[in-house]
């Protein structure tokens, strides 16, 4: 079935790749269903990666995930989940460059933390993905002027 996908080029990956990423996306038969790029606040990360929040890593990932604009997607494709986790290959990218040298890991991320792209793990995480940052424009927007 087409299902969709949530999707993160992460910043320093967006700065220094972003026009080879969005290719790589297209050429793979991805329809971008919604996209916009924006400079996640520290907030809005940690509510992203809420589940990683015992983690040893999780302050350096807020960090990284607010240190300039990301482009954020949702991707639709048959089995776009497991497709798009194909696509950028394994978290640890020494593991990606055996395993899957041709995926976006293997060749863009610069360690497991620092590894340029995000996708969703399973399709009830897509759609919450998606709710958070393409369905909360207006309250977004209602901060920002507040
Ligand atoms: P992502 O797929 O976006 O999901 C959680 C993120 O945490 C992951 O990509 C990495 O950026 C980071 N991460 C996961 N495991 C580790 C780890 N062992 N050390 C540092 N960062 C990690």
């Amino acid at each position: 079935p087409v299902e969709q996908t949530f999707a993160i080029i992460k910043p320093d990956a967006c700065k220094e790749h972003k026009d080879v990423i969005m290719r790589r996306i297209k050429e793979s038969g991805f329809a971008i269903s919604d996209m916009k790029e924006i400079n996640l606040t520290h907030e809005k990360a940690a509510q992203f990666y809420k589940n990683h929040e015992e983690k040893p890593y999780f302050n350096e990932l807020v960090d990284y995930m607010s240190e300039g604009p990301s482009m954020i997607m949702g991707l639709s494709k048959i089995n776009a989940v497991e497709e798009w986790r194909n696509l950028m290959g394994p978290t640890d990218p020494e593991l990606a460059q055996q395993t899957s040298p041709n995926s976006l890991r293997a060749q863009f991320a610069k360690s497991i933390l620092k590894n340029a792209v995000h996708g969703s793990s399973n399709t009830k995480h897509a759609i919450e993905s998606i709710e958070l940052f393409f369905k909360e424009i207006t309250a977004e927007e209602d901060e920002a002027t507040a």
